[in-house]
């Protein structure tokens, strides 16, 4: 049975929003597929290879004092807990939220690709959000059915 593993980061609860409808959506359309959801602050290293297939998600935040970063959990745990993390060519989803009014729009996207691609993984299939998730969820769940579609292995 295949495992997607998801790790995720949200401070006003968007993200996890988000996360919670994908993961709903994927599981009407794949019932044999076990998902896995865990916060980015508790996870380690190992966590990120857990899956067969991986889903990073994460809003955009001002860490570190400028605009169009990852969300303050996020950042630790790619650029410190697994900065040494290969990912073996794992495939993987990726989400980014935003908010239109700052000038680097849900730019935590760059940064998930960049940390896939440079950690030998695969991005499968990308997704942003911007602004409030509320009223969004069809988009959320036909992006659950595009990333079902490029990692055929989660639904074999
Ligand atoms: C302090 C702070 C900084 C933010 N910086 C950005 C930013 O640089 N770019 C952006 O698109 N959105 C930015 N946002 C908006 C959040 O990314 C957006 O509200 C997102 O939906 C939050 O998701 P979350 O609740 O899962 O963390 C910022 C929000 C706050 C409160």
């Amino acid at each position: 049975m295949a495992v997607l593993h998801v790790l995720y980061s949200t401070s006003t609860g968007h993200t996890e929003y988000v996360v919670d409808t994908l993961i709903a959506a994927l599981r009407a359309s794949a019932p044999t597929l076990t998902v896995e959801k865990q916060r980015a602050e508790s996870a380690q290293a190992a966590d990120l290879l857990r899956g067969d297939a991986l889903l990073l998600a994460s809003g955009t935040w001002n860490t570190g004092g400028t605009e169009g970063q990852l969300n303050p959990h996020m950042y630790v745990l790619l650029k410190d807990r697994a900065k040494e993390c290969d990912l073996q060519q794992k495939p993987c989803g990726v989400i980014a939220l935003g908010d239109d009014r700052y000038y680097y729009t849900a730019r935590a996207m760059e940064h998930l690709m960049q940390f896939v691609t440079q950690h030998n993984g695969q991005v499968a299939e990308s997704f942003v959000v911007v602004n409030e998730p509320y009223g969004q969820e069809e988009k959320v769940t036909k992006w659950a059915a595009k990333l079902l579609a490029k990692i055929p292995s989660l639904v074999a």
